[in-house]
């Protein structure tokens, strides 16, 4: 779990109002600077840099620097927010980062990444932990959400886009996790072992672009990897960083990744967020000898450079702006537009119209309590966000019947008394009052077999640890959820352990648990209010947590059953999904429309509703293939891939990662990389492909061949060179473009493919080779319907 300090309930902070400034003004480091200013430090007040302290004030973010006011060095504060600043006050909370990857369009990420850089500067932050760029790689990792693809490049350009977007406003980004972050499981502890083509043609490339793009820090990993913790792992950080990148920011440890004082000799600059390692220790090493001063001056020199980059220095600090709500709510509510994939639509059953749209059975309680984003440390503070149910039922107008049936609890009801042995007195909503980590220890009686969920809700401020038998789970925290346990149980007794972890002594918990017969009433009542209605809207949530993956890839709990049931009542059924990234879905074919919203953000019932009703058309296309099940996923079938054995996790699929994998073992998924519908559609032709300069113009005719206006996003793929000696991809994304079509229009497309596209690493020369010769290229809508192709002749 996320190692943090204790959340902290809210102060306002008290801010100055300037216009927002551009980043250039700022962008000329002073060498001669920040060297006076090394020379003027002590040496505390060197390794008060070097690590994190308590923050006097209490805004609730991650990280505090203190900065040394005498010389003009600002504190700093660092703040999580992966789709929007995380801290006790509110801020605009955007859609999930992989639905950000999914509308295909960088410059939408570089507007995404500006409202969080102007947020993050005028709420008094210096410093954004993120974004994480992990390649989706586990289909299980809790945290996909909070990342961006399987594919290098919609990785790379992303991030690229999102980096210059938040460093615009003048707030530090952060390149995280470095390196190879795929999974949760055993993330403290796990080694990954990953050949050297697979990390610089698959996981690598995404922080490169993120270092090319001026990131100004750089996070290294809780894992392992190759033998070496990432954050003393002197290949990842002195070798590929400084010299192959020249990466001129500084590199601070994920929240408790450090290990030792002598990481610093191996690459790592700053030890967050406190200073076990690089606090007294690092003090005494140096005064002992053991560890060079011109180590401690080279990490602080890093330090110094970004913030004289970025304007904090000195007696005039770059002025911080004002937020921007209204602007930050439209680019959310557009990346959600543009980041929904439509995956099925049977019949053309969206956009709703006529009697589709004016009589509606919504169902799911997300679709009351809107799903706004993951949890964990990628959590934000929504500004707010409406219901669904009432953003649907004023679009739909007072004519129409729009009735709302739950289908299922969140929260769950009280747990009557006598379930507890030994006793546990509870006031009548269920909360109960327990001692801070002693908590209580005992049993919990069940009166059926079957599919529990068992839920401890506690205020924001605190964290809790709910244990059902030997499964665990750990929320309640500022900005996390309740912690939720779904389990199949049997009647009796079973061992049940709730713990306090964090904040007052006794606390308030409120435990609830949803039955076997609850579930089955509410699945009855949403069944018969669908039955009534022309069209059935099912909301389907999935519960993505930092700290854990996901047990499965099926949606949470009761819901498959919700769905099949739902749709055998109403056959013009449409699913919503709020789900972090991909899951299996077997009722796909017994419903008509199936639409991704992702985690959607702040505005995400509006965006759905616009989608739902054809005020807007879905723009996203997959980031990353849906399995078709769990059998047929690139880590299936191999602990030692996911997730590890003895605590090594082996990148076993080589470069075939994602779509590459499907590729190559030629397994068909559910939904491919790179496929998304919406309410036209479109005619690829024409296809000409030239060598410009060392890389490839590729032009194509796209004409929007339907009745509505909506939007293309042509791929291009590239097959294998015979001339590398390296394993090479059946075809690898090497560009991409988005344009959006009037009915009847058609444009003249140019995909510029980067010779970067068109090389593979050697492991032979330990540096990039161009795949000469005649090279395959494809073009279509997905990674598995590419209609299009040509040869070129690579020289
Ligand atoms: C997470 C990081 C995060 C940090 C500070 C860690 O547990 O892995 O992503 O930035 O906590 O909250």
């Amino acid at each position: 779990m996320p190692r943090r300090h204790a959340a902290l309930l809210g102060i306002a902070v008290i801010l100055v109002a300037v216009p927002a400034v551009d980043g250039s003004a700022y962008a000329s480091p002073s060498g001669s600077r920040v060297a006076r200013l090394v020379a003027q430090m002590t040496l505390d007040e060197k390794v008060s840099m070097l690590h994190g302290g308590t923050d006097p004030k209490v805004l609730g973010q991650s990280g505090y620097v203190p900065g040394v006011p005498r010389l003009g060095i600002p504190e700093l504060r660092l703040t999580d927010g992966a789709g929007g600043i995380r801290m006790v006050t509110p801020a605009t909370a955007l859609p999930s980062p992989d639905a950000l990857a999914s509308a295909f369009d960088p410059s939408l990420a570089r507007k995404y990444g500006a409202v969080i850089g102007r947020d993050g500067r005028a709420l008094g932050l210096d410093v954004l932990l993120g974004p994480t760029l992990n390649t989706i790689r586990v289909p299980y990792n809790g945290r996909n959400f909070e990342t961006f693809s399987e594919d290098p490049l919609v990785t790379a350009r992303t991030v690229a886009a999102d980096v210059a977007g938040i460093q615009s406003q003048g707030m530090i980004a952060t390149a995280k996790h470095y390196a190879a972050n795929n999974q949760e499981t055993a993330r403290d502890t796990v080694n990954v072992n990953i050949g050297e083509q697979e990390l610089h043609e698959i996981e690598l490339p995404g922080f490169q672009a993120a270092v090319d793009a001026g990131v100004g820090a750089v996070m290294c990993a809780y894992n392992q990897v190759n033998g070496a913790p990432s954050c003393g792992n002197d290949e990842l950080l002195n070798t590929v960083l400084r010299e192959q990148w020249h990466f001129a920011g500084w590199v601070m440890s994920d929240w408790g990744a450090t290990h030792t004082t002598d990481a610093i000799t191996k690459g790592l600059d700053q030890e967050m967020p406190s200073g076990d390692h690089f606090g007294d220790a690092l003090k005494k090493a140096v005064q002992d000898g053991t560890i060079p001063m011109s180590d401690v001056d080279r990490s602080v020199t890093r330090i110094l450079t970004q913030l004289d980059r970025f304007g904090l220095l000195g007696s005039h600090p770059r002025p911080r702006p004002t937020r921007d709500p209204a602007g930050g709510a439209a680019v959310a509510r557009t990346v959600a537009e543009q980041g929904a994939v439509l995956l099925r639509n049977a019949g053309n059953t969206l956009p709703l119209r006529g009697r589709d749209a004016n009589s509606i059975a919504v169902i799911g309680p997300t679709a009351k309590t809107p799903k706004v984003s993951g949890d964990g440390s990628g959590k934000g503070h929504p500004e707010h966000a409406d219901a669904p149910i009432d953003v649907i039922r004023s679009r739909a107008g007072r004519h129409a019947s729009v009735t709302y049936s739950p289908g299922g609890d969140l929260f769950g009801q009280p747990i009557p008394a006598q379930a507890f042995d030994p006793k546990l007195p509870s006031s009548a909503d269920g909360t109960v009052s327990l001692p801070l980590y002693t908590g209580y220890t005992g049993t919990i009686n069940l009166p059926t077999d079957g599919d529990y969920r068992v839920s401890a809700s506690v205020a924001d401020d605190s964290l809790v640890a709910l244990y059902v038998d030997d499964r665990s789970v750990i929320g309640g925290a500022f900005g996390f959820g309740p912690a939720e346990l779904p389990l199949h149980l049997s009647k009796g007794p079973h061992q049940l352990g709730v713990y306090p972890l964090l904040g007052p002594s006794p606390m308030p918990v409120k435990l609830g648990w949803v039955t076997p017969a609850a579930t089955a009433t509410l699945i009855d009542q949403a069944v018969a209010a669908a039955a009534r209605a022309q069209t059935a809207v099912v909301f389907a949530y999935d519960d993505e947590t930092e700290g854990l993956d996901r047990p499965s890839l099926s949606l949470a709990g009761y819901q498959d059953d919700l769905i099949s049931r739902v749709a055998k009542a109403n056959p013009n059924t449409v699913v919503v999904l709020n789900t972090g990234s991909a899951i299996t879905m077997p009722w796909l074919h017994d419903v008509r429309s199936v639409l991704d919203m992702w985690y959607p953000g702040q505005e995400g019932a509006a965006a759905t509703t616009a989608l739902l009703f054809g005020d807007a058309a879905p723009g996203g296309r997959l980031s990353q293939t849906f399995p078709a099940s769990e059998s047929a996923t690139p880590v299936a079938g191999d602990p030692a891939r996911y997730p590890g054995v003895n605590g090594q996790e082996n990148y076993g699929e080589g470069i075939d990662v994602g779509y590459r994998w499907y590729d190559a073992h030629r397994v068909t998924p559910l939904f491919p990389f790179g496929f998304g519908l919406t309410y036209t559609s479109f005619e690829y032709s024409d296809l000409d492909v030239r060598q410009h300069g060392s890389g490839l113009d590729v032009s194509l005719r796209v004409r929007n061949v339907g009745s509505r206006t909506g939007s293309a996003v042509p791929q291009v793929y590239i097959g294998p060179s015979a001339y590398v000696h390296e394993p090479q991809a059946v075809r690898s994304l090497a560009g991409y473009d988005k344009v959006t079509l009037r009915p009847g229009q058609s444009q003249r497309v140019h995909i510029r493919v980067d010779v970067a596209q068109l090389r593979s690493w050697s492991t032979a020369t330990h540096e990039w080779t161009l795949g000469r010769g005649p090279r395959s290229v494809f073009v279509g809508s997905s990674s598995a319907d590419l209609p299009l192709r040509d040869t070129v002749n690579l020289r």
